[in-house]
């Protein structure tokens, strides 16, 4: 049984999303292990508490180093065993130390169609806000592997939401979480821990058999 951490910062329905998968029983060969929040007052927190999963809280600024603050992370993922780390809205920069311990193991939710509005300052409505700037008519939600690059590593999932006329920032951020995040993440993370997702040259390949 794979050890799963979920990293969250915020509302968590993501990691909700993730412990209602966990309780159908589709989540094979994984369960949650510990929810990380970078923040104490997360709403993911209750969620994780109610669930009853082990939660710790780990502010980056309490840390007077990256090394620090990165050391007191991999005690935490040692201490629970974790063999895949989730980002489920995750607002702190993992470092590349980090990334280099768990290569292929850290798995990133984004609220749009990478290479479309990503990278550094592209997060949580920032994303949908620049969606709507810019005026195209389909965006959505990728699942991807994270890697030295701001989200840019391999892709795992995506799945394409429409724009529609009068949304604001919050209308179509819920939507993506609807009809894309909340669908894609379990399913993400139900595929990796039955071992069907391989990674070749910076790109992925899934078992067929089950999507
Ligand atoms: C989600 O929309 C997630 O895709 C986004 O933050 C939100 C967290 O919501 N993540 C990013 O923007 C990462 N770049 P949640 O706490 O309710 O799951």
């Amino acid at each position: 049984m794979l050890n799963i951490a979920v990293l969250v910062s915020g509302g968590g329905t993501n990691l909700q999303a993730l412990i209602d998968a966990q309780n159908r029983s589709e989540i094979l060969g994984g369960r949650i292990a510990v929810v990380i929040s970078s923040k104490a007052e997360a709403y993911a927190l209750e969620r994780a508490k109610k669930a009853g999963i082990p939660t710790e809280t780990l502010i980056r600024k309490e840390y007077s180093t990256q090394e620090d603050y990165d050391a007191a992370l991999l005690r935490i993922l040692g201490r629970y065993q974790i063999g895949l780390i989730v980002l489920a809205g995750f607002m702190t920069i993992i470092s590349d130390n980090v990334i280099r311990h768990y290569e292929n193991k850290i798995i990133n939710v984004h609220p749009s169609l990478i290479p479309s509005f990503c990278g550094a300052g592209f997060y949580g409505l920032r994303v949908h806000r620049a969606v709507l700037e810019r005026g195209v008519k389909l965006t959505g939600a990728t699942v991807h592997f994270v890697n030295e690059v701001c989200d840019g590593g391999p892709i795992i999932l995506q799945k394409a939401v429409k724009v529609l006329e009068g949304d604001t920032p919050e209308i179509l951020q819920r939507r993506v979480m609807e009809q894309a995040e909340w669908i894609l993440l379990p399913k993400a993370v139900a595929l990796f821990c039955e071992g069907k997702i391989t990674v070749h040259n910076g790109k992925t390949k899934i078992r067929e058999d089950s999507i």
